[in-house]
């Protein structure tokens, strides 16, 4: 039995966690969880809508799901998400993206996996007002960084069964830093003679991906590029409904689909439980409960080919439980 923190968020949160955690007791995870509210409603009971107490859960479990948390736009408290990444030294941000059959889009064969460095370039958050008609905003890129998030993506290539590690970047204008990660990724490429190393500009990415995503594999990105081609690739393969993701460091992993936590929807019965149950399954890799992960992602896919229940993001009319008990029907 694996204790596993849960944080059930808010918005449609809680709607998809209640479907989530469901899906794996039947399918006979051996999970306690250990669960912990965060999020706006519990700034205003505790002061800050991330508690100690949830960062404390996550270290002793070292494992976490998580659903969507809101963030107050001008509401002065900064991203929970944002937060969790820094103060767990979250570095990695894993998203694979892989065509599920069934889910209409324009391509058939997309399976990579993204791996974006998730603790510096512009999201340090230094910024600074010149003058009213200037401001400035700092990119630190280093190498310890740079380092560990290339080994990071290389490990998972082996691990993974992976052929080729492509370093994403726009190192011929920001030639220092850039290129500092660049040559980062270079180093540690010699290290993985069996995995193919290439390089490619961010801008050139964008153009290959809509045009012949399957020429990928695993991409290796810093923080601002690779938070803009994970959402490009999310909608490769349907769309926010189905994409996950996970936040991996040395002494923690926290598992959670990329889309937020969807107000306009909420207490709905409406929302798409997939992305949360996608990096649920990851999740389950991650703790070695393999086969379990496995019962869960076969029940999933039957679903959605066979079209007969799905959510209305992916086509259908069914509601979030009437979705969640035809996944459980078809463990
Ligand atoms: P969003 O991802 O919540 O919603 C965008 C659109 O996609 C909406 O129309 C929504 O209804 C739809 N959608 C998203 N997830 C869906 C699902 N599972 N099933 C069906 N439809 C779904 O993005 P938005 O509106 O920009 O953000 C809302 C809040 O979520 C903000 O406060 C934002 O800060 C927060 N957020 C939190 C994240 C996290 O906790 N990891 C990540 C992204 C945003």
């Amino acid at each position: 039995m694996q204790t596993v923190t849960l944080i059930p968020g808010d918005g449609i949160g809680p709607e998809i966690t209640n479907s989530v955690v469901k899906i794996l007791e039947k399918a006979g995870a051996a999970i306690e969880w250990d669960i912990q509210s965060a999020g706006a409603d519990v700034a205003e009971k505790e002061g800050s809508p991330l508690p100690d107490r949830v960062i404390e859960s996550i270290k002793k479990n070292k494992v976490a799901l998580k659903a969507p948390v809101t963030t107050p736009i001008g509401k002065g408290f900064r991203s929970v998400n944002v937060q969790l990444r820094k103060s767990l030294e979250l570095y990695s941000n894993l998203r694979p993206c892989k065509n599920i059959d069934g889910i209409k889009t324009r391509y058939d064969n997309v399976d990579l996996v993204i791996v974006r460095e998730n603790t510096e370039d512009l999201y340090a958050g230094i910024e600074r007002q010149i003058d009213e008609d200037t401001a400035e905003s700092i990119k630190i890129i280093t190498r310890k960084a740079s380092v560990r998030i290339a080994k990071f993506a290389f490990e998972y290539a082996v691990k993974n069964n992976r052929k080729l590690v492509t370093a994403v970047s726009k190192a011929n204008i920001c030639k220092l830093t850039d290129g500092l990660f660049l040559n980062c990724a270079r180093e540690v490429a010699k290290e993985y003679p069996n995995i193919e190393y290439k390089e490619i500009l961010v801008d050139n990415l964008c153009m290959q991906l809509v045009q012949k995503p399957e020429q990928f594999d695993v991409l290796v990105l810093p923080n601002l590029y690779g938070d803009i081609v994970s959402d490009l690739c999310a909608g490769l393969i349907g769309g926010l409904g189905v994409a996950q993701g996970a936040n991996i460091g040395e002494e923690a992993a926290v598992f959670e689909p990329v889309h937020g936590s969807a107000p306009d929807i909420k207490g709905q019965n409406k929302a798409n439980p997939t992305a949360l149950l996608l990096s649920s399954i990851e999740m389950l890799k991650y703790i070695n409960q393999k086969d379990v992960a496995q019962k869960i992602e076969k029940a999933l896919y039957k679903t959605i080919k066979e079209g007969r229940v799905l959510t209305a993001d992916l086509g259908g009319h069914s509601t979030t439980d009437e979705y969640t008990q035809e996944i459980i029907k078809n463990l």
